[in-house]
This record gives structure tokens, C-alpha cells and sequence, in this order.
């Protein structure tokens, strides 16, 4: 066997150390029935950074395996009493993940080829240089560091879909609480979303955004924890002062749910519900299509649960009065036709031709 001694400029010396952040696991087991391989290995190996235990042969080995942690097994074909490949397949039974690198002589090629079928990650070919044990021990320490990094990245991703999910949950426990805020609100961010699920059903809109719609109108109305319930609960016409609070309600709602990754899609539905497609509509009194297409949808659903529900001021409308109400908006071009037409169709409200 050919080796070269590490030298003091040796680039790979304490290879290890920049991998240490991903592999906390810095032992290396070396099975080799020839001593002075062990000996130059594990001189060389320790000088790199890493912690080497030697064994003699793969019953060793086992018992090395039964009480250590090893990111690495290095172990010779050809040995006395359990050979290298008899102890890569009780490696890969007792550790799937774990790397086994052969180290061969030349007549046994065709064995270190078949144990790489049976999971080895590679083999050294006798008489071997130092460097392409460094160059192998690198591969397997990037592949380990890039499975640690996808699994990391895994677990972040989990991590991030149950708080947006509870964060989700949260918020739509608020809406409750602000539509409770009033009794004549009760229940109403709810059945905004029904319609604005009806609407986009009718339109015949793909599932997922038909679910970006509910969940959007369940919270059009969350800025409103910033109302105060005087102005919710007045029992009489709101002064402008009043009203000008009143209309603060989608860009602080808009704002109140921007931080939150999974409400990144219906900040424009809760910003916008309240814009009419001539412009006089707020908070940005957008025109048409500068209103977001989802909004609009919203908006028609909020609108006929606003005027079909008692307020403090007046008695419901029917069904069919605002039915008549929306038709007529859509005709000043104040909302969209399509989106009344679907809503109607819906609810079974169409005038009758
Ligand atoms: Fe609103």
C-alpha cells in the first residue's frame, strides 16, 4: 500500500471542522485485519479531525457498532472470522443511512462492485493515496451535510405550516369575536363566505381559489377590531366623523394580516372589499378591473348580507328586494353584473325573464 504522510499545509487537515455545524457525529470505525493499514489510517484520519476506532474484523466490528454512533465505517473485503461484506450487510439491517466505505485489493474488485450494489457508498482500491481517502470522506461529508440541510429545511417547512395554521385559526377566531362585537353583525363575516363561495362556484372557479375566497371573506371585516363598539353598536346614522373611522376597517385589517405568510394571498380581498368599480368605493377608490377580481366577489356577498340583515337603523330587505337593489347597482356599473348574476342564480333570485 502506497501512502503519503499529511503534512503540516495539508488543506484537509481538520476537514472535519467545517462540516461540524450539520454533522455532530465525528467517529470513524476502521476495520482492517492488517495493522499497519489501521495504524497509517488512523493516524492520518485522527490528524483530520476525526475520532477512530479500530477493529481487527467484523465480529469487532459488531461490538464496536452495539455501543458507538459512527457517521462512517471504513472496513476492509477480505478478513478472519466475519468479512467486510458479511458486515456491510449487517450494517445496512442495523443502520440503513449509515455510510460503508470497502477498501479492496486488486483481485477483489468484482466483490467491492457488488457491495456498492448492496449499499457501500464506495471503495478504495489498494494500494490507495491518502488524498483519496480525504476526497471520498468529503463526498460523504456533503452528502450527509445536504440530507442534514434538506432535513433541517423540512422541519422548518413543518414548523411554519402549524404556526400559519394556528396563526390562520387565530384570526379567524377574531373575525368571530368582531362580528359578536354587535348583535346585529352576528354570524356575518360566515355568511359573507357562503356567498362568496356560492359566486365562485357559479363562475365555476378552480377549488383552491374557491378556498383562498372563503377564507378571504371570513376575514374581510378583521380591521374592525380597531372600530370601537360605539360606532359599531350606534343605533341611528353614523356621523362623518363616524363613518371616516368606519372606513379605516380594510387597510387596517389589510395591515393586521400582511405579516402572516399564509394570508399573503387575501390581503387584497380584505383591502379591497370595499371599492366600487366607478371609483367612489374605499379605501383607494380603484375603477374595474384595478379592483382586485377576488375582492369584487367579496364585495357582492357582503353587500347583499349587509342590506338582507337588520341593522340598527332599519329592518331587513328581502331576498327579493335586494336581488331588485343589486341588479340595479350592476346597471349604474357601481358592481359587477357577472358576479350579482352568479350570486342570484345561486340563491334561486333570478327576475324571471
Ligand atoms: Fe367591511
Amino acid at each position: 500500500m502506497s501512502e503519503s504522510a499529511p503534512s503540516s499545509s495539508n488543506p484537509l487537515l481538520n476537514l472535519f471542522s467545517s462540516y461540524a455545524e450539520y454533522i455532530g457525529n465525528r467517529k470513524i470505525l476502521l476495520v482492517d485485519d492488517e495493522q499497519g493499514v489501521r495504524k497509517s489510517l488512523s493516524l492520518y484520519l485522527a490528524r483530520c479531525g476525526f475520532k477512530v476506532d479500530e477493529a481487527e474484523n467484523g465480529l469487532q466490528a459488531k461490538d464496536f457498532l452495539s455501543s458507538e454512533d459512527y457517521f462512517l465505517v471504513i472496513t476492509d473485503i477480505t478478513m478472519p472470522e466475519m468479512d467486510g461484506l458479511d458486515l456491510l450487510k449487517y450494517i445496512k439491517t442495523l443502520d440503513r443511512e449509515m455510510d460503508v466505505v470497502m477498501i479492496t485489493g486488486h483481485m477483489n474488485i468484482e466483490f467491492a462492485i457488488d457491495a456498492i450494489k448492496k449499499g457501500a457508498f464506495d471503495y478504495l482500491k489498494k494500494p490507495f493515496m491518502l488524498e483519496d481517502v480525504s476526497t471520498t470522506i468529503t463526498r460523504i461529508l456533503e452528502k450527509q451535510t445536504l440530507k442534514m440541510k434538506s432535513l433541517e429545511l423540512e422541519r422548518l417547512k413543518e414548523r411554519q405550516t402549524v404556526e400559519n395554521r394556528q396563526l390562520t385559526e387565530f384570526m379567524t377566531a377574531l373575525a368571530n369575536v368582531i362580528d359578536a362585537k354587535s348583535t346585529f353583525t352576528m354570524q356575518h363575516s360566515e355568511r359573507v363566505s357562503e356567498y362568496s363561495v356560492r359566486i365562485a362556484t357559479e363562475l365555476a372557479l378552480p377549488e383552491k381559489e374557491i378556498n383562498l375566497i372563503a377564507l378571504g371573506a371570513r376575514l374581510h371585516d378583521v380591521g374592525k377590531i380597531a372600530t370601537p363598539d360605539y360606532i359599531l353598536n350606534k343605533d341611528g346614522p353614523l356621523t362623518k366623523e363616524e363613518y371616516d373611522i368606519i372606513k379605516e376597517h380594510p387597510w387596517r385589517g389589510a395591515e393586521l394580516i400582511k405579516p402572516i405568510t399564509s394570508l399573503q394571498n387575501i390581503v387584497d380581498i380584505v383591502r379591497h372589499h370595499h371599492e366600487n368599480n366607478d371609483g367612489t368605493g374605499y379605501p383607494d377608490g380603484l375603477e374595474g378591473d384595478h379592483i382586485p377580481f377576488h375582492a369584487r366577489i367579496v364585495k357582492i356577498a357582503d353587500y347583499y348580507d349587509a342590506v338582507t340583515s337588520t341593522r340598527p337603523y332599519r329592518k331587513p330587505m328581502s331576498q327579493e328586494q335586494a336581488a331588485e337593489l343589486l341588479r340595479d347597482e350592476a346597471e349604474k356599473k357601481r358592481v359587477e353584473g357577472e358576479f350579482v348574476n352568479a350570486l342570484l342564480t345561486q340563491m334561486d333570485l333570478l327576475a324571471p325573464v
